[in-house]
C-alpha cells in the first residue's frame, strides 16, 4: 500500500485519542457523578466494605479489548468493582495502619498536572514546575528547622524517600564494596520495614545491622544504642548510619532525636530520621515540641500523603547537605546535552527518577488554595483526639492502654491478666470489627502480645467518630 494512504488511514484510526471539546465535556459530567458517589461513600458509609459471600473480583474483569467501550459502562465498572468495596480511605472511622484521606484539591492538581503534563524532571523544560517543587521543599525544611543549602525531592511515598536518603548516606560516606561488611547501621526495633528494604535496595544488605531495643514507651534505648556503637568500634567495625523514628507505625512514638543526634555527632555517623508518618506534625506547636531535635538530622522523610492529608502518591525527603544528595543522583547522557548548565535543583538530579508526574502541583494546590492553617489545625486536632481516646479507653474495665500518645496513635488491648487467653480475645475483637465493617482498625504485636491500634489521621475523623468507636468497644468488651 502507498505509504501516504496508509498514514492517513492510521491517523484516522487513532483520532479518538485526542477527544473533541464536546467529548471532554460529556466525560467530565460522568466522572463528576462518580466522584460525588465516591465522596458520599466515604462520608456516610462503613469504613470497610466486604465483597458479598462468594463474589470475587478478578483480573479478567479488567481485560482490555481492541474495540472502544462507552464511558458510562466503564465508569459503572469502576464503581461496582473498586468504589463499592475495600477500605474507604477518608472515612472518619478508618483508623487502621496509617490511614490516608482523599484530598479533592490534590485530585484537581493531578488532573491539571496530567493535562498540562509539563516535563518536570529537568529545570530547563519547565522552570516554573521546578521552582514550585523547590519552594515546597524550602517550606517543609523551614518548619522542620533546616537551614543552609539543603536539598530534597518529592517522591512517590515514604519508602522511596527513605531509599533516597540511604543511598545519599552511603555515597556521602564513600562506602566501597569492600567496606560494606564493616559498615554498621543502627535502628530501633520499631523501625518501619521500608528502612531495611531500602538498605537492601541500596546494596547495603550485607552491612552490619543492629536492631536496638526500646524503652517501655517504645522509643529507642539510647544507652543500648551508644554501648553497641562503642563495642562495634572497638571490634573494628565502622558505625555509619543511625536511623531514628519521628513517629513509629506501631505506636506513633518519637525517639529522643536530640539524644540520637548527640550520639551521631560523637561517633561521626549519618543521622537519618524516618518521619514518614510523624514529621509533618512539626507544623503545629504541640507536634514541634515532640519532634525536638529533628532539625539536627542529616536527612529526614515526611509523607504528605500521610500527615498532610493528600491523596496517595506523595512522599518527601530532605538532605541537609544538598550537594551530597545531588552527588548521589546526578547522572547524564549524550541526549541530555541541551538541558542547561546548572541542573543541581532539577528533580532528576536529586532522585532515582527522570520523568515523573507533576507531584509538586498535587501538593502545592491544596496548600495554596486553602492556605497552610487548616493543616496545622487538623494536626493539632488529631493529636488531641488521640489523647481524648487514650483517656476514654483507660476508663474501660479490663483494658490496657499504651503510653500517652505522642502524636496520634493509641494502642490498647483487652487485658484480663491471662496473656494467652487475652491474645485470643483481642484477635476475636478485631475479627468481629472487620467483619462488621463500620470501623476499620488494625493490630500489631508489642512485647509479643496482640494489641489494637487507633491511628487517628483521616481528615474527617472527629470527636464523634472517637466517641462512637469507644461505645462500640465498650459494648463488645463488656460481653467477654
Ligand atoms: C514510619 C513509616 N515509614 C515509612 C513508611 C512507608 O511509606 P510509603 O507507604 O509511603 O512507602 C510508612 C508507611 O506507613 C511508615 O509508617
Amino acid at each position: 500500500m502507498d505509504i501516504v494512504k496508509r498514514l492517513s488511514q492510521l491517523e484516522n484510526e487513532r483520532s479518538s485519542m485526542i477527544p473533541s471539546h464536546e467529548q471532554r465535556e460529556d466525560w467530565d459530567i460522568l466522572v463528576e457523578k462518580l466522584v460525588k458517589d465516591a465522596i458520599s461513600n466515604k462520608e456516610t458509609g462503613p469504613a470497610f466494605r466486604l465483597l458479598p459471600d462468594g463474589e470475587k473480583i478478578i483480573d479478567e474483569d479488567f481485560t482490555l479489548r481492541s474495540s472502544p467501550r462507552d464511558m458510562e459502562t466503564t465508569l459503572q465498572q469502576i464503581s461496582d468493582k473498586i468504589v463499592s468495596f475495600g477500605v474507604q480511605m477518608g472515612n472518619p472511622n478508618n483508623m487502621s495502619y496509617i490511614p490516608g484521606s482523599e484530598s479533592y484539591l490534590t485530585a484537581l492538581g493531578d488532573y491539571l498536572g496530567a493535562v498540562i503534563n509539563p516535563y518536570t524532571g529537568v529545570a530547563i523544560t519547565n522552570p516554573g514546575a521546578t521552582a514550585m517543587q523547590q519552594s515546597l521543599l524550602k517550606w517543609a525544611g523551614g518548619f522542620l528547622g533546616y537551614t543552609g543549602d539543603f536539598g530534597g525531592d518529592i517522591t512517590s511515598g515514604g519508602s522511596i524517600a527513605n531509599l533516597t536518603a540511604i543511598i545519599t548516606a552511603r555515597d556521602a560516606f564513600q562506602i566501597q564494596p569492600e567496606d560494606i561488611r564493616q559498615s554498621t547501621v543502627y535502628y530501633s526495633a520499631h523501625a518501619h520495614h521500608s528502612v531495611t528494604k531500602a538498605l537492601h535496595l541500596a546494596g547495603m544488605q550485607y552491612c552490619q545491622q543492629r536492631s536496638i531495643s526500646c524503652y517501655e514507651d517504645f522509643a529507642i534505648n539510647l544507652e543500648e544504642l551508644e554501648k553497641t556503637i562503642a563495642e562495634d568500634k572497638k571490634a573494628g567495625l565502622k558505625p555509619w548510619l543511625l536511623v531514628g523514628n519521628a513517629g513509629t507505625t506501631d505506636t506513633g512514638t518519637v525517639d529522643d532525636l536530640n539524644g540520637m543526634a548527640d550520639i551521631a555527632e560523637k561517633y561521626a555517623c549519618w543521622f537519618h530520621v524516618d518521619g514518614a508518618y510523624g514529621a509533618a506534625f512539626a507544623l503545629c506547636d504541640q507536634g514541634k515540641k515532640q519532634l525536638a531535635g529533628i532539625e539536627r538530622t542529616d536527612s529526614v522523610v515526611l509523607d504528605p500523603h500521610k500527615s498532610l492529608f493528600l491523596s496517595f502518591g506523595c512522599g518527601l525527603v530532605l538532605v541537609k547537605n544538598g550537594s551530597a544528595l545531588t552527588r548521589a543522583h546526578q547522572f547524564a547522557g549524550n541526549y541530555m546535552r541541551d538541558k542547561g548548565v546548572d541542573e543541581s535543583h532539577s528533580p532528576a538530579s536529586n532522585s532515582a527518577e527522570l520523568t515523573r508526574p507533576f507531584r509538586a502541583l498535587r501538593m502545592w494546590l491544596p496548600l495554596t488554595v486553602l492556605g497552610t492553617e487548616p493543616y496545622r489545625a487538623a494536626l493539632e486536632e488529631k493529636m488531641l483526639l488521640a489523647r481524648y481516646a487514650h483517656e476514654k479507653l483507660g476508663e474501660i474495665e479490663n483494658v490496657w492502654v499504651g503510653p500517652l500518645p505522642q502524636l496520634s496513635i493509641v494502642v490498647f488491648r483487652y487485658d484480663s491478666g491471662d496473656a494467652a487467653y487475652d491474645d485470643k480475645i483481642n484477635q476475636q475483637l478485631i475479627d468481629e470489627i472487620l467483619a462488621e465493617g463500620r470501623f476499620y482498625l488494625s493490630t500489631t504485636t508489642l512485647n509479643n502480645m496482640v494489641v489494637l491500634r487507633l491511628a487517628i489521621l483521616a481528615t474527617r475523623t472527629n470527636r464523634n467518630a472517637i466517641d462512637s468507636i469507644i461505645d462500640m468497644l465498650k459494648d463488645k468488651i463488656s460481653q467477654f
